[in-house]
């Protein structure tokens, strides 16, 4: 079904639909009731954004190219009719997508509500650390969840998310990435992607999850502020090749939503058998450094809650909820 036009995102649509034919200026006007003035003005916009349209006399607007931008319409074009996806938000700029989500979830913004940005300008990662969010370069996205559960299950939509970037990436960037618990995705042993997850609870049932996420998408090396460079790594750096951005988050939504329904249908079970598959850190000797003590031992699997089980030297199997792991040799 074509989208009806009514601003200039749903015009970007319409023309996107359109496949190369030209849609007529008149005919934009009288179906989103406005002048013919107004659809133009509309065009001027998407030209300042970067759009190529161009006009042909007495046939109307083509598409003819469209910048490297995370617009919810080009969002959208690969995302085809995928169910998951309710509303796209885009900002150009913004200090963090999280508490824009956390805003709009409380506003009664229904369950996959994006909120996404070309740059963050105070981007956070888990323990209230900084997250190099740079204009153009990444996918900063917050997605809001609305799922019927306890709040002590939330932590497994961390699991969720990361099983579905993983196979997002592979699908459109041809990179294998590993999952380290609970929320990084590593290349090569570089962070290529990192998983923030937050919660609006009752004491006995979510409200919303937040997932925000972090993927290093377009950077090249000197891109990387210097703490990061020898620690971070981007798609592009991992394959060589420039990715398409818009691509890539549509796979990543289309796979959020995927492995909820998954969960939600048969549980934990077919979750945890895809991330055990895809860590980077099951079966490796690591260290859980956590605020009081470190634990030393051997990673051997999650829990149905997404606890990381840890077999230390004596045997003992320690559950670990949440810590740093680095490698112990
Ligand atoms: C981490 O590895 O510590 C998590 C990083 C999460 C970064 C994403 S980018 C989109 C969203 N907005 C933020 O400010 N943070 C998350």
């Amino acid at each position: 079904m074509e989208s009806k036009v009514k601003d200039k995102e749903s015009l970007l649509r319409r023309l996107m639909e359109s496949g190369g034919e030209p849609v007529s200026g008149q005919m934009l006007a009288d179906e989103a009731g406005v002048s013919r003035t107004a659809v133009w003005k509309w065009v001027r916009e998407l030209e300042e954004d970067g759009y190529t349209v161009r006009s042909i006399r007495k046939k109307g607007y083509v598409l003819e190219a469209s910048p490297d931008r995370l617009s919810p319409a080009l969002i959208r074009k690969y995302l085809n009719d995928d169910p998951f996806v309710s509303e796209i938000i885009h900002f150009e700029s913004v200090g963090s997508t999280m508490p824009i989500a956390h805003r709009e979830a409380q506003n009664g913004a229904p369950n996959g509500t994006v909120i996404v940005a070309e740059e963050q300008t105070e981007g956070r990662g888990r323990l209230a650390r900084p997250w190099s969010s740079a204009a153009g370069k990444g996918i900063w996205m917050s997605v809001i969840l609305k799922p019927d559960i306890p709040p002590h299950r939330a932590p497994q939509f961390t699991l969720i998310t990361a099983v579905a970037i993983c196979r997002a990436i592979r699908e459109t960037a041809d990179v294998e990435a590993r999952i380290k618990w609970p929320n990084d995705l590593l290349v090569g042993g570089c962070k290529v992607t990192g998983i923030l997850t937050e919660l609006q609870a009752d004491p006995d049932r979510v409200q919303a999850i937040i997932i925000g996420t972090g993927i290093n998408v377009n950077q090249e090396p000197g891109d990387f502020p210097e703490e990061l460079a020898d620690i971070a790594t981007s798609l592009r750096i991992e394959s060589g090749q420039t990715v398409d951005r818009a691509a890539l988050a549509a796979s990543v939504l289309r796979n959020i939503g995927r492995y909820s329904s998954l969960y939600l249908e048969e549980g934990f079970a077919p979750i945890k058998a895809l991330w055990e598959e895809n860590s980077d850190t099951i079966g490796r000797k690591v260290n859980a450094v956590m605020m009081r003590e470190t634990v030393t031992g051997t990673a051997i699997g999650i829990t149905e809650e997404g606890v990381l089980e840890i077999r230390t030297d004596d045997g003992t199997v320690r559950g670990i909820y949440s810590a740093d792991i680095v490698p112990a040799e």
